[in-house]
């Protein structure tokens, strides 16, 4: 049977107290709603809808690049109302309920209540609370069935004392859909058009309803606020650290690590406090990253040590390399075995060759560096004239004297020497020496002025 997903994301979410549509905020570095769509991807859904109401542009346009169907539901009459909105786009396989605030529910879970599911069983997620309040309530008969979900407004004293909740999860065949959504009134304590009221229906009927609970909470734990926010960000944060341990990679404090994407290590990786990994990030085999270091998309190679503070994007480091402490290395930096990037130097656009080094205090972009190249402290290539960018091209084994401008387009030949100080506008041939700067005067004996009487 053929899936189709289809995520609740019509809400205000008021109680965030913002802007954004409550879906759209972000939990490790993605909106809310984007782990939900992944979660479906994960089971292979043949289409996923999703259902958008309060701040409809704004989710439509963040989801851009997704492939999914959208539809709306202008007004927010309740969860039925809004799994009807999409009712006409969906397949005649299974159906699964997702919400766009709840983004922890992992695809295993999902897959073994999705098992449950054919013409006779319908499928539901619940979860028993220590404190139900608020929730909808599972309700079941002599031969502990589940029959019906009373919802917390609507339930009897003695239905509120029921823990089995509802997690508003649930899954069923298309089929089903179409014949019990017409079929919802909006009579109850909150006039709204429950989904839930499609268990007592399915019951009637004799469909069985086959329960399922998640192996932890927080996969049905929704936001609400930004204090849930925050638990769950701690939690998945959490999760990520115990996986890379158990991968064999060494956490100095498990609790003060984020990843914001995905990081792949290597065996022996070395990560210590307060780093933030964002986007696609490998570490090879042995890499050491030292205190708040910032890396998003990069390829650091084995043996590589990343000294604290440095920022790292869009960058490759082949092996062997040394970066900062206090570097940063822009979208480009292509670094070859053993290049060393130091202190407070910032790097874009550029290939530095093997066991080159830039090592203090310079800004290298747009340019290609040979091998054992030492470009000296306070360099600085002059790549932007003010409307284009030029290249700087530096050979093997060139020397660049401390505080250099080279103003690109320019070159430097193999085995040159820039005199420290130097303004390079011409290109430096092959083993020359190239200085220009002020040539030094003395004056012996000079008396300094002193001050003047008046
Ligand atoms: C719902 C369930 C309740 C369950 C609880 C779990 C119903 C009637 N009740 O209650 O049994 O225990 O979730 O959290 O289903 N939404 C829309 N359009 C609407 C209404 C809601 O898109 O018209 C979305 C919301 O954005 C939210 C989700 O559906 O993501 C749940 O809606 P909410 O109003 O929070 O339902 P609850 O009252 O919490
Ligand atoms: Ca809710």
């Amino acid at each position: 049977m053929t899936l189709d997903v289809v995520i609740l994301a019509a809400g205000q979410g008021t109680r965030m107290r913002s802007t954004l549509p409550k879906v759209l905020h972000r939990l490790a570095g993605k909106p809310m709603v984007r782990h939900v769509i992944e979660t479906a991807r994960g089971l292979d859904a043949e289409r996923t809808h999703v259902v958008v109401g309060h701040g409809a542009e704004k989710v439509r346009e963040a989801l851009a690049d997704c492939e999914v169907r959208f539809a709306l539901q202008a007004e927010q009459k309740g969860t039925g109302h809004a799994v009807a909105q999409a009712l006409e786009g969906l397949g005649d396989g299974k159906v699964l309920v997702l919400y766009g605030d709840v983004p922890l529910t992992r695809r295993e879970t999902l897959a073994t209540l999705l098992e449950g599911v054919d013409d006779d069983h319908l499928g539901l997620l619940t979860v028993t609370l220590e404190d139900p309040t608020g929730y909808g309530r599972i309700l079941r008969n002599a031969a502990g069935e589940a029959v019906a979900i009373v919802e917390h407004k609507d339930a009897s004293e003695t239905e509120r004392a029921v823990r089995e909740c509802n997690t508003g999860i649930m899954a069923m065949t298309a089929a089903q859909l179409r014949r019990w959504l017409p079929r919802l009134s909006a009579d109850n304590a909150q006039g709204e058009y429950y989904l839930t009221d499609i268990i007592a229906m399915a019951a009637a009927e004799g469909v069985k309803i086959a329960t399922v609970q998640p192996a932890n909470a927080l996969e049905v734990e929704g936001v609400n606020n930004r204090l849930q926010m925050a638990r769950l960000e701690r939690a998945y944060q959490r999760a990520q650290a115990e996986r890379l341990m158990t991968e064999g990679v060494a956490l100095l404090d498990p609790a003060r690590i984020d990843v914001r994407g995905t990081l792949t290590c290597g065996h022996d990786v070395e990560i210590d406090v307060g780093c933030v990994f964002e986007g696609d990030v490998e570490l090879g085999e042995g890499v050491r990253i030292g205190p708040h270091c910032v890396i998003r998309d990069s390829h650091i190679g084995a043996e590589a040590v990343v000294e604290a503070h440095s920022v790292i994007e869009g960058a490759v480091a082949a092996g062997r390399n040394r970066i900062g402490p206090f570097a940063r290395l822009r979208p480009g930096t292509r670094l070859a075995v053993g290049a060393k990037v130091g202190n407070f130097v910032e790097t874009k656009n550029v290939e530095v060759g093997e066991g080159s080094k830039i090592n203090h205090l310079s800004y290298v972009g747009d340019a290609r560096l040979g091998r054992d190249v030492n470009v000296g402290a306070g360099t600085i290539t002059c790549n932007y004239d003010g409307a284009n960018k030029h290249r700087t091209e530096i050979g093997d084994d060139a020397f660049i004297g401390s505080n250099s401008a080279l103003v690109a387009p320019v070159s430097v030949g193999r085995g040159a020497t820039v005199g420290a100080g130097s303004t390079i506008s011409k290109d430096v041939a092959d083993n020359a020496l190239a200085v220009s700067r002020g040539r030094q005067i003395s004056k012996p004996d000079w008396p300094r002025p002193g001050k003047q009487d008046d």
